[in-house]
């Protein structure tokens, strides 16, 4: 960064926007290995958030692949700086008092703990939506699993790069035991526990 580059404090501060919405922002990090259901949870939270008038953003690893990050690819460097610029951005979703939530495999733990530290305390949520392999594998949903299988992905996560399970996850959804509506409904009650909602 350059030396002359200078902080301007911004007349409106979070605490004001988050009064207007009334409610509080924070990040809900959905971490797990694709075809995990980060995707399908988060889309069915953000319904949940959306009918009680919370101001919400939902950040999706394939989408924002499309546009912002689709100069990256799937190297341990591409994710890396992936997660950055998304925890950058969630960071102003956070400021402007919103509730961001985030859909990205997101598979070190490095990373994730940096994007953690962006934000005050209790403003990162990291949900980590957990899913056996093989279970994954049998959904395939894109036809990925089979396709790395066969050697036509590299660095596929799961089968040739890595996943780093969270070690202290704010919350553990088990995909492959509840039903949609249970696990949306444990994030919805862990947000009001916590008073974000
Ligand atoms: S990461 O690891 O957080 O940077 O990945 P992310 O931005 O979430 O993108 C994951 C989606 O990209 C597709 N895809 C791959 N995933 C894993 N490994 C490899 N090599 C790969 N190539 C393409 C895949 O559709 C992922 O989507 P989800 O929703 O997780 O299945």
């Amino acid at each position: 960064m350059s030396s002359n580059i200078f902080w301007h404090e911004t007349v409106l501060s979070k605490t004001e926007r988050q009064k207007q919405k009334g409610h509080q922002s924070a990040i809900l990090w959905f971490t797990g290995l694709s075809g995990s259901g980060k995707s399908t949870l988060a889309n069915a939270v953000e319904r949940k958030l959306y009918e009680r008038k919370v101001h919400s953003y939902l950040l999706d690893g394939d989408n924002i692949r499309h546009g912002l990050n689709k100069d990256l690819g799937f190297s341990d460097q591409d994710r890396q700086e992936n997660i950055r610029r998304i925890g950058e951005v969630a960071k102003l979703f956070v400021d402007a008092a919103v509730v961001v939530l985030t859909a990205f495999i997101s598979p070190f733990r490095e990373d994730r703990e940096q994007v953690r530290e962006l934000v005050p305390e209790g403003e990162f949520i990291e949900i980590y939506v957990k899913c056996s392999l093989e279970e994954c594998e049998r959904r395939d949903p894109k036809g990925l699993y089979e396709k790395a299988r066969a050697g036509k992905i590299p660095f596929f996560t799961g089968i040739s790069s890595p996943y780093e399970e969270p070690s202290a996850p704010d919350l553990i959804i088990e995909t492959d035991r509840l039903t949609l509506e249970e696990s949306v409904d444990q994030v919805v009650k862990y947000l009001e526990s916590r008073s974000i909602i």
